[in-house]
C-alpha cells in the first residue's frame, strides 16, 4: 500500500496513515471484507514503528471502518458500520505547504481585529492617518483624471509617483533618481519580490531575533536557512554577526534598524556604518526594511541606503504607516542588476501595481503638508507611549522591563522567566484585549517571555481602557503563578 506521508506537517504519521487509509475505504477504493497489509508489512514499507501503524488501525478500529480478527489480521468493515463523519477535503491535510507561520498570522490578525482592546496590531488609528485630506484626493484625481482607468501601470510604477518619492525621500535624507525606484503594493511585497528573485534553497539569511514576523514565512517558503543574529536594545550585536558571517557564508541580512517591529529598538549611525561595512566585506546584501522612520520623536537617523557605495542595500519604504495602509503603496530602492532584476521581477509578478492608487498618492504627497502631519502625529504617538510606561511602572512587577522607544507604534516587554506571553494572552483575549506574543516573532527557538504593545492602533479614550483592562489581566496573571502572598495564611 503506497501511502504519502509528510513528516512536516502538523499532523501526526498515526493520523495521516489513518487518513489515507479511511479515504480509501470511503471513497470505494477499498470494499468490504479486503484485508489490510499486516502492521508489521505497513510499518517496513512506510519506514514507519510498528507503533504508528498500530495507533492508525487503533482508530480506524475505533472509527469502526476495519475490524482486528484475533490471529487473522485486519479487514475492511461493512459499509453500514462505518460511522466516522467525513470531511471531502480532509485529504488535503497531507498537502505539505511552504508557510508555517501564515495560517497562525492571519488568524492572529483577524482575531485582533475583532476583539475591541486591540493592542496587537502595528496599525495607526484613523485620529493619527490623513484620512479626511486622502478623501478629497481620492475623488480629485477620479474626477480629473477618469482615463487611468483604463491603463494598467508600467511595471515598476507609474513614472510620476516614482518621481514623487524620489523628491519625497531627499527630505527623509535619500538622495535616489526615479529610475532607481520600483513601486510596490506595500513594503510586505517587496519583501516577497526580494525573497524569490534571489533566495533558494541552500542560500542563508540572518534576521534580528526577535524580527518582524511578516519576513518569516516569505523566507520559509523559499526554503533557506535563517540564522538569528542576537539583539538587545542597541539592536544587533555586530560583533556576532561578524563571527556569522565568517561561518556561515549568508547571502542576505534581513533588518528593520530604524523603530524596529517587534522591539521599537534603533540601530545606531555607528552600526550602521558597521553593517555596510561588514556586507562589502562579505558580498552581502542588506535588506533595509524603513516603513517607521518617519514617526520619530525626535533627531534623525541616516538610512543604510544613503552610506551604501557599492549597491549592497536595498532599501524598502511604505506608505501604510504615513498616509494609508490599504492603499498598499510601498517601493524598494536598489541599484545596478539587483535593481533591473527586480523591476522585472515585479513586472512578472504582478503586471504593476494598481495604477489608481499609485496616482491618488503620488498627487497627495506632492499637496500635502507632511511636516506639520508628522509633528502633530509624532507628539500623538509620544502621548501613548508615555501612558503605557506609567502603566508599567503601576505594576510593580518585579524583573518586568520594557524599551523605551524613540519612534514608532510598539514597545517590547519582558517578563520575568516564568511568565509564557502566549498564557497570558489567553487571559487577555477573555476580556477583549490582545497584544502580540514573542514566541511568533522568532523563526527558530523562540523566547516566550516578551510581548509587544501596540500603542498606535486605538483611539486614545480606548487605548486608556485597554490599558486599564492590561494592568487588571497582568495583576491576575501574575497572582495565578504565585498564589502564597505574604498576606495568604498558611493554615
Ligand atoms: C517591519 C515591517 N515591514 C513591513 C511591513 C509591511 O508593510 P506594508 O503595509 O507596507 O506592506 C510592516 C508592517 O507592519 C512592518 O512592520
Amino acid at each position: 500500500m503506497k501511502i504519502a506521508l509528510n513528516k512536516q506537517t502538523d499532523h501526526s504519521l498515526p493520523e495521516q496513515i489513518f487518513q489515507s487509509i479511511s479515504d480509501r475505504i470511503l471513497s470505494g477504493l477499498m470494499i468490504e471484507g479486503e484485508k489490510l497489509p499486516s502492521v508489521r508489512k505497513l510499518a517496513e514499507q512506510l519506514e514507519v514503528s510498528l507503533v504508528t501503524v498500530q495507533k492508525s488501525y487503533e482508530l480506524l478500529e475505533k472509527k469502526q471502518l476495519i475490524e482486528r480478527r484475533q490471529g487473522k489480521g485486519s479487514y475492511v468493515r461493512r459499509s453500514e458500520q462505518k460511522t466516522v463523519e467525513t470531511n471531502p477535503y480532509n485529504w488535503q491535510n497531507m498537502i505539505e505547504d511552504f508557510l508555517p507561520r501564515a495560517q497562525t498570522w492571519m488568524e492572529m490578525k483577524s482575531f485582533s481585529r475583532e476583539y475591541k482592546y486591540n493592542l496587537s496590531l502595528a496599525n495607526l488609528s484613523h485620529d493619527l492617518l490623513p484620512v479626511y485630506e486622502l478623501t478629497d484626493m481620492i475623488t480629485k484625481v477620479i474626477r480629473d483624471e477618469p482615463m487611468i482607468l483604463t491603463k494598467y501601470s508600467p511595471g515598476p510604477g507609474d513614472q510620476i509617483l516614482r518621481e514623487v518619492v524620489s523628491e519625497y525621500l531627499v527630505d527623509e535624507g535619500l538622495v535616489v533618481p526615479a529610475d532607481k525606484i520600483v513601486i510596490t503594493s506595500g513594503a510586505q511585497q517587496g519583501l516577497e519580490l526580494i525573497a524569490k528573485t534571489f533566495l533558494g534553497e541552500g542560500d542563508v539569511v540572518f534576521v534580528e531575533a526577535p524580527t518582524y514576523i511578516g519576513i518569516i514565512d516569505i523566507l520559509k517558503s523559499r526554503g533557506v536557512t535563517i540564522k538569528t543574529v542576537p539583539t538587545n536594545e542597541e539592536g544587533m550585536n555586530l560583533n556576532i554577526l561578524l563571527q556569522m558571517c565568517e561561518q556561515f557564508s549568508p547571502k542576505f541580512i534581513y533588518t528593520n534598524p530604524t523603530f524596529q517591529n517587534p522591539t521599537g529598538t534603533i540601530l545606531s549611525e555607528k552600526k550602521r556604518r558597521r553593517l555596510v561595512d561588514i556586507a562589502q566585506a562579505f558580498n552581502v546584501i542588506i535588506m533595509e526594511d524603513d516603513p517607521w522612520g518617519e514617526l520619530r520623536f525626535e533627531g534623525s537617523i541616516k538610512s543604510m541606503k544613503s552610506m551604501d557605495e557599492n549597491g549592497h542595500v536595498i532599501y524598502l519604504k511604505s506608505f501604510s504607516k504615513t498616509i494609508s495602509p490599504g492603499f498598499r503603496v510601498g517601493c524598494i530602492i536598489a541599484d545596478g542588476k539587483i535593481l533591473n532584476k527586480l523591476k522585472a521581477s515585479k513586472s512578472v509578478s504582478d503586471l504593476g501595481s494598481p495604477l489608481l492608487n499609485q496616482r491618488i498618492i503620488a498627487r497627495f504627497i506632492q499637496s500635502f503638508n507632511f511636516g506639520q502631519h508628522f509633528k502633530k502625529m509624532n507628539a500623538l504617538l509620544l502621548l501613548r507611549r508615555n501612558l503605557l510606561i506609567e502603566t508599567l511602572n503601576d505594576l510593580q512587577i518585579e524583573g518586568l522591563k520594557w524599551t523605551v522607544p524613540s519612534g514608532g507604534p510598539v514597545m517590547w516587554i519582558t517578563f520575568p522567566t516564568q511568565v509564557n506571553t502566549e498564557h497570558l494572552l489567553i487571559d487577555a483575549l477573555k476580556q477583549e484585549l490582545s497584544f502580540l506574543p514573542s514566541a511568533m516573532c522568532y523563526p527558530n527557538e523562540p523566547e516566550v517571555n516578551h510581548l509587544r504593545i501596540s500603542y498606535g492602533n486605538l483611539s486614545l479614550n480606548t487605548y486608556k481602557e485597554s490599558l486599564k483592562l492590561f494592568k487588571e489581566v497582568v495583576k491576575n496573571h501574575m497572582e495565578s503563578l504565585n498564589p502564597f502572598t505574604e498576606d495568604t495564611p498558611l493554615f
